[in-house]
């Protein structure tokens, strides 16, 4: 099998791409004081008083789907009534990155759509039963700036429907944390870009080009997840950068050039070591978010081209797969947690969203915690970041079939 790196072309592009997108910045928050209960959400679901019974959280058959339904496989439909479940103004905690709208994204069709398995119906996502569920509980979402879109998404879906006064959100690098207070629910967000240890660990001044992974070092982080209710693992982006990297094992002192496969193997054997001795699985519940698939080629699905995700309105029809997700690093986590002693549900997001070259935030996000200047978008080919993604946008349907998840593991009390 060829790796995307033997590929030259990918080889000379991969590194520009990565370095121009991966650089976190100072993520600051819009602190607009935009209406927050204005969003589509709180349409559906009524006033925000009813958020105060403490009804007990019932979950019906019509929100749960077929065990035997593979939620993954399906396609996106266009759905401009339901879709988006928010709006950017409704959310006041989305960063920069992520507001294609306001950035100045000219079309807004990538919304507009819904991801539709093929063998059965996803529940629609009710923020209210999910702050019910996270009741008392913390939910944590850990990994790099691609989870970190999928943490804002979750926040913005659930936060419309909690009046002002009775949310917090707070940045305690290299956390991020909201609070639903009258729930005593919190969802929360961990920067740990390869899971293990590394020199990229500081939440905002960590090193993009140089990179040193500890691959037997987690405890460090471990602390931070201790007892933490549900936690949603994700690395991936950053091993890619070259088909080696420098990486220690053992002795701090004895720094190796690895194979990228060999040292993910480690990174996640160590992982898997700190969750059978850290996790109580009566009481806490693992999730790991497939590879999220980047679209910086657009020879792969436009042969004859030689773009990006630049000016992409529409999903791709048809079977597609980049080769930028590699799926020997997939059977590496799935070969892992084959052997774990404990349940880890493998979310296979990858698929539905390598139909989405539409999705990514393009010349329409930021670049070392700026916007792109106007001379920038002018140059796709260097600026475009088809890595992140836009919100609302793709994020949105990973939570809600993380949610679709955590309803179906949701036990009524009787
Ligand atoms: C929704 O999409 C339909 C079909 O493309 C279009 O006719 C309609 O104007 C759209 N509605 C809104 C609110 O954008
Ligand atoms: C609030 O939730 C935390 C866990 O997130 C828990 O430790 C604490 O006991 C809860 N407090 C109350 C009053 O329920
Ligand atoms: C960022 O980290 C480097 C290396 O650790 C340090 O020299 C520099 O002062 C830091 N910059 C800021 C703004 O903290
Ligand atoms: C590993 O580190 C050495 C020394 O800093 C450097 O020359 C080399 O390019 C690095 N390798 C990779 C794959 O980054
Ligand atoms: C690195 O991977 C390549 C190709 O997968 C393999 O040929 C090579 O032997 C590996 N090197 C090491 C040191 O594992
Ligand atoms: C974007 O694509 C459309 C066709 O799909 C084309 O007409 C337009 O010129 C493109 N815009 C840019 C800036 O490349
Ligand atoms: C994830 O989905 C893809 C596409 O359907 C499939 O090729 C791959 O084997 C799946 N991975 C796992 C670990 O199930």
């Amino acid at each position: 099998m060829t790796q995307p790196w033997l590929d030259r072309r990918i080889q000379s592009l991969f590194p520009v791409a990565l370095v121009s997108v991966l650089i976190v910045g100072t993520t600051r928050l819009f602190l607009d004081n935009l209406k927050s209960y204005d969003s589509k959400i709180f349409e559906f679901y009524g006033e925000p008083e009813r958020y105060k019974q403490r009804r007990p959280v019932f979950v019906s058959p019509k929100d749960r789907f077929e065990e035997s339904c593979n939620v993954f496989e399906g396609k996106w439909i266009w759905d401009n009534v339901t879709y988006p479940l928010y709006s950017e103004e409704s959310c006041p905690y989305l960063v920069k990155q992520t507001t294609c709208q306001r950035n100045g994204r000219p079309d807004s069709f990538y919304q507009n759509w819904r991801w539709q398995p093929d063998g059965c119906k996803l529940p629609r996502f009710d923020p209210l039963k999910l702050l019910d569920i996270l009741r008392g509980k913390r939910l944590m979402f850990i990994g790099d700036s691609v989870q970190r879109g999928q943490f804002e998404s979750m926040v913005c879906m659930v936060q419309s429907v909690i009046p002002e006064g009775k949310k917090s959100f707070h940045r305690i690098p290299p956390m991020k944390i909201f609070k639903a207070e009258e729930y005593n629910a919190s969802i929360e967000y961990y920067w740990a870009p390869f899971i293990v240890e590394s020199i990229s660990d500081h939440a905002t001044n960590h090193t993009v080009l140089k990179r040193l992974v500890d691959l037997d070092s987690i405890a460090k982080h471990g602390k931070s997840w201790q007892g933490v209710d549900v936690l949603v693992f994700e690395s991936y982006v950053w091993w890619m950068y070259k088909p080696t990297i420098n990486a220690t094992y053992g002795s701090a002192d004895d720094i190796k050039e690895y194979n990228v496969t060999t040292a993910y193997r480690l990174a996640f054997e160590t992982w898997a070591n700190w969750l059978e001795s850290s996790i109580n699985p009566l009481t806490q519940k693992v999730y790991f978010m497939s590879m999220s698939p980047t679209h910086l080629w657009s020879w792969e699905w436009k042969p004859g081209s030689n773009e990006n995700c630049f000016n992409e309105s529409y999903p791709i029809q048809g079977s597609y797969w980049g080769t930028g997700s590699s799926l020997t690093i997939m059977k590496i986590v799935q070969d892992i947690l084959q052997e774990l002693k404990i349940d880890v549900t493998f979310l296979n997001i990858t698929q539905l969203s390598e139909y989405r070259k539409d999705a990514h935030t393009s010349v329409y996000g930021e670049r070392k915690g700026k916007l792109l200047t106007k001379k920038q978008r002018s140059d796709p080919k260097n600026f475009a970041d088809c890595i992140h993604w836009c919100l609302p946008g793709v994020p949105d349907t990973w939570n809600e079939i993380l949610y679709a998840h955590l309803l179906q593991n949701h036990r009524n009390l009787l």
